[in-house]
């Protein structure tokens, strides 16, 4: 507090005779507060606070003042004169206040003018600290490894200069990071608290008190450039080579990719990833119940026929439920025995349209084998599928290339009962039975030719892999319990995600 220790100083008239005034009598606090008005460092709001509370302190005097003959011979001067008179009785109403007042009385020991310019500074400060203290505030900050004291909200900029902190600029760099003109980047990096900011961030940052700041040399700053958007189609990829099921595991996307040319290099180089893109994954393997738990599914193929009624009683009087792969031109035959193994509690899924060996087609007679044959099942039960059976099992990576994304999964099977080749009613049961596990899929036919020895056959093997502790699910369920395969895909009638396109290139 300079300015009150000023006040001390007899040779500063105007000061002392603001202090004097105040001392002495509310008229001289008049003048008094005019000199410091006049004055060039005049007070603050806050100054006159300290002077408020020091004539209060000097007002028990007040009485004795006023019989200041002195004092009384100011007062009657002329009031133009009051600001000069002011001065007058500055250095006067020191010396005055060393003798004894007049009356006889001498002020109070214990409270001097020294006494109240310092409690009134005091007043001053605890006045001044709610908002000083907030904007003025020093606070320690750790700045590569050093504390530092700073007023709160000084810029990093500024302590960085002050700090003087040596550090390397980064360069000019070409597109692909060549370097063009060394130390024509960045001047410094800054980090706050483990946060790296940008130049321009970390320049601005305002401290608040207690941060971990660590300067560090600059970084490159790269030439202008002109972009370019490239797009990459996903590709076709197998995962998995052996298995009685292959689904969509992950949908193909585009990737969309700036491809950036130097304005000053002439280099090009690839850019900011706009779109990540992914390849399609098509997954095989044989599906495993969680928990080892015995269950199986068992399939027909080349439905629905004469002979399928037949099958649906066999089923219903076993409590079993099945999966069966329907001919599209055989379910615009007879609508009503697919409606009703779909009444009945079973799977439908599509066989194609037409029994082509898929393999052996152009893409366009792929992709209607496979629309056709979903209309139709879609026309005469209502039941909406992607997933197919293709004949023959013929079906590679190459026949999903040419599918345009309208299937989500080819199930084959783990069990052939050759029940096709009409073997014997046991062999068909043997080969049925002989080394299943759980997951297994089975397969048999309803439709395709003669089906009396699978009508004989099929009680047996229910009965059979019944007593073996195995229940009957249909191939969503068993998907299902697998726990492996994507939610889309157990849904059965998966379509491909509006945002992915179906890759053309294995790879
Ligand atoms: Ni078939």
């Amino acid at each position: 507090m300079a300015r009150s220790g000023e006040r001390y100083t007899p040779h500063s008239r105007r000061d002392s005779s603001a202090h004097d005034s105040s001392y002495r009598s509310s008229a001289h606090m008049n003048v008094s507060m005019n000199a410091n008005t006049g004055s060039s460092h005049s007070s603050t709001p806050r100054f006159s606070t300290t002077r408020g509370e020091a004539s209060y302190a000097g007002s028990t005097r007040k009485s004795s003042a006023s019989k200041n003959p002195y004092l009384q011979a100011q007062r009657s001067n002329n009031n133009a004169r009051r600001e000069r008179v002011g001065f007058v009785t500055a250095d006067k109403g020191f010396v005055s206040a060393k003798r004894p007042m007049p009356g006889g009385k001498k002020p109070k020991r214990g409270m001097t003018r020294r006494d109240f310019i310092v409690l009134g500074g005091l007043a001053a400060v605890a006045a001044a600290l709610p908002i000083g203290w907030n904007i003025f505030r020093p606070v320690e900050v750790v700045i590569n490894g050093a504390r530092r004291t700073y007023t709160v909200h000084t810029s990093l900029g500024d302590i960085i200069s002050k700090e003087k902190i040596k550090t390397t600029a980064g360069n000019l760099t070409s597109v692909s990071g060549k370097v063009i003109t060394e130390g024509k980047g960045f001047a410094y990096s800054v980090k706050v608290d483990d946060k790296d900011l940008s130049f321009d961030d970390g320049n601005n940052y305002k401290i608040h008190g207690g941060e971990t700041i660590t300067v560090g040399n600059g970084a490159d700053i790269m030439e202008e450039y002109t972009v370019e958007m490239t797009e990459t189609q996903p590709k076709l990829i197998t995962d998995g080579s052996w298995g009685a099921v292959t689904y969509v595991s992950q949908w193909g996307k585009v990737e969309k990719k700036e491809i950036r040319t130097g304005k000053t290099s002439g280099e090009t180089a690839d850019g900011e990833v706009k779109q990540k893109g992914q390849d399609c994954v098509l997954k095989t393997r044989n599906l495993q119940p969680k928990d080892g738990k015995k269950l199986i599914s068992i399939t027909f193929d080349d439905g629905p026929s004469v002979y399928t009624e037949r099958y649906l009683k066999i089923l219903k009087d076993h409590g079993a439920v099945a999966t069966f792969f329907n001919l599209g031109q055989n379910v615009d035959e007879m609508p009503e025995i697919s409606k009703k193994i779909v009444a009945d509690g079973h799977e439908i899924m599509s066989h194609t349209y037409h029994h082509d060996v898929l393999t052996k087609d152009s893409a366009e007679r792929v992709q209607s084998e496979l629309d056709s044959s979903y209309e139709s099942i879609k026309k005469a039960t209502g039941v909406e599928t992607t997933m197919i059976r293709p004949p023959y099992g013929a079906f590679t990576s190459k026949t999903w290339a040419v599918t345009q994304g309208k299937m989500s999964a080819s199930i084959l099977w783990n069990q052939d009962s050759l029940d096709w080749s009409r073997p014997g009613v046991d062999k068909i049961v043997a080969n049925a039975i002989n080394g299943i596990q759980p997951g297994y899929i089975i397969l048999m036919h309803d439709g395709g030719g003669p089906r009396e020895q699978d009508l004989e056959a099929l009680p047996q093997i229910l009965d059979k892999l019944h007593d073996q502790g195995y229940t009957f699910v249909t191939v969503t369920d068993l998907m299902k319990a697998d726990g492996n395969v994507p939610e889309d895909i157990l849904t059965g009638k998966a379509k491909m995600p509006e945002d992915a396109v179906w890759p053309t290139e294995l790879g």
